[in-house]
């Protein structure tokens, strides 16, 4: 049984005694950045108090224990996600991840004139590393159309994708709409043009179950401040093959076996050869936490607890003229709208004096301007702690919230 109750009182920043606006504290920005539960703060912080020192270079028991630390984090990760320990290289989030492979194997791998497959709803951080590489390489950018909904499909892939496709790179659950991309599909049809298929995971792997091995694509990007994890730290998966193939980013030490001085380097196997210098060991611990803490709940269970919330938000939002909402037949945990006539940054304002936090503006997502037809929305986003009276102060904020001015001067 799902009790939201419970799960909330493991969260420091869901006690009472935090407020915003000197009103109990809202918080619907969860695709920002979830809460942390107290078992994930305490591991972050058994690093400083039990374990301090750096893995795998010491020959001493302390260091030792911090390797085997590690190393449990690696494999609670590759459990997780359905793929082997030495798979999952740990990044400070999905941004790097995803630069990661841009350079690592973007570079190393187009050359002028191959195509590199995006979709309008990315996030910038699965666009600016492609940006750069196409610059580099003298490679092309070509993106999905999206259809009237704003999905990602495979019959639009298909439109856009040739010969000289070498690299689809595509969310698997959009940071503004919610929707879910088949991305086993989609990687299929990037596999029979001889391309990889990367998947930035940042919005999904908190949500859904994700299974690497499954979904067969080559590579997912996730960081674990989304999923009640520290910030700082996240993963790339890789195919192990191809993470043999892949170049470093980042150069330094622990990530080689040898070096000479006139240049010749060898690189230590995957995953360490993409882990140079001291790793965020403290946030390591906290990830493996934060893994444990979903899978306790159940990661269906959260799933179907966001689904929840979102059609009780809808559902309650129904026939409310004034209010747009762009992503209506989504099933994720995101809800994105605007008030009609107000600009989002101001209806957001507005939220924040009655205690409620969402994000407003273009999310990142800046190519998406064209679909929706605006420039900036709101965006409220739910997690595994968020109730129904939650939603309930929120949608009477909107509701209520008439004239902006008038709205905030009667409050
Ligand atoms: N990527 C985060 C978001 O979509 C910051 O809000």
């Amino acid at each position: 049984m799902y009790d939201v109750y419970e799960i909330r009182k493991q969260f420091p920043m869901l006690s009472k005694d935090i407020k915003m606006q000197n009103k109990p504290l809202v918080y619907l920005d969860n695709c920002s950045t979830t809460f942390k539960p107290q078992c994930v703060i305490d591991a972050e912080m058994s690093y400083y108090t039990k374990y301090n020192s750096n893995p795998l270079r010491g020959d001493y028991d302390l260091s030792y224990q911090i390797d085997l630390k590690v190393e449990e984090a690696r494999k609670t990760v590759a459990k997780f996600i359905n793929c082997s320990p030495n798979e999952v290289v740990f990044t400070d989030g999905a941004t790097t991840a995803l630069n990661m492979v841009a350079y690592g194997y973007g570079l190393k791998n187009l050359k002028k004139d191959d195509e590199i497959i995006l979709s309008y709803s990315e996030h910038a951080s699965n666009i600016l590393p492609w940006f750069r590489i196409a610059d580099l390489t003298g490679a092309k950018i070509k993106y999905i159309p999206l259809d009237d909904e704003g999905r990602i499909t495979s019959e639009n892939l298909l439109k856009v994708t040739s010969p000289k496709t070498k690299i689809v790179s595509i969310a698997h659950i959009s940071n503004v709409l919610g929707y879910q991309a088949d991305v086993k599909s989609l990687g299929k049809i990037a596999h029979e043009y001889g391309a990889i298929m990367v998947v930035d995971g940042a919005q999904s792997v908190p949500h859904i179950s994700t299974d690497f091995k499954d979904l067969n694509v080559d590579f997912l990007a996730f960081s674990a401040h989304k999923m009640c994890g520290p910030t700082g730290i996240g993963a790339l998966i890789g195919k192990y093959e191809l993470l043999m193939d892949m170049d470093p980013l980042i150069s330094g030490g622990n990530m080689n076996s040898t070096f000479v001085k006139e240049g010749k380097v060898d690189y230590r196997l995957p995953p360490y050869k993409f882990e140079a210098g001291t790793q965020n060991v403290a946030g390591i611990l906290g990830f493996k936490a934060a893994v444990d803490f979903i899978q306790s709940i159940g990661i269906d269970n959260i799933d179907k607890h966001g689904k929840e919330l979102f059609r009780y938000a809808l559902d309650k939002l129904e026939g409310k003229d004034n209010i747009i909402i762009y992503n209506k037949d989504s099933n994720g945990s995101i809800i994105t709208f605007n008030v009609k006539n107000v600009f989002a940054q101001d209806e957001s304002t507005l939220l924040n004096y009655k205690g409620i936090a969402i994000r407003s503006g273009e999310h990142c997502a800046k190519l998406l301007d064209n679909f929706l037809k605006t420039k900036a929305t709101c965006r409220m986003s739910t997690y595994l702690y968020t109730t129904k009276e939650e939603i309930d102060v929120f949608v009477d904020a909107l509701i209520n919230g008439g004239d902006i001015l008038d709205a905030y001067f009667n409050d």
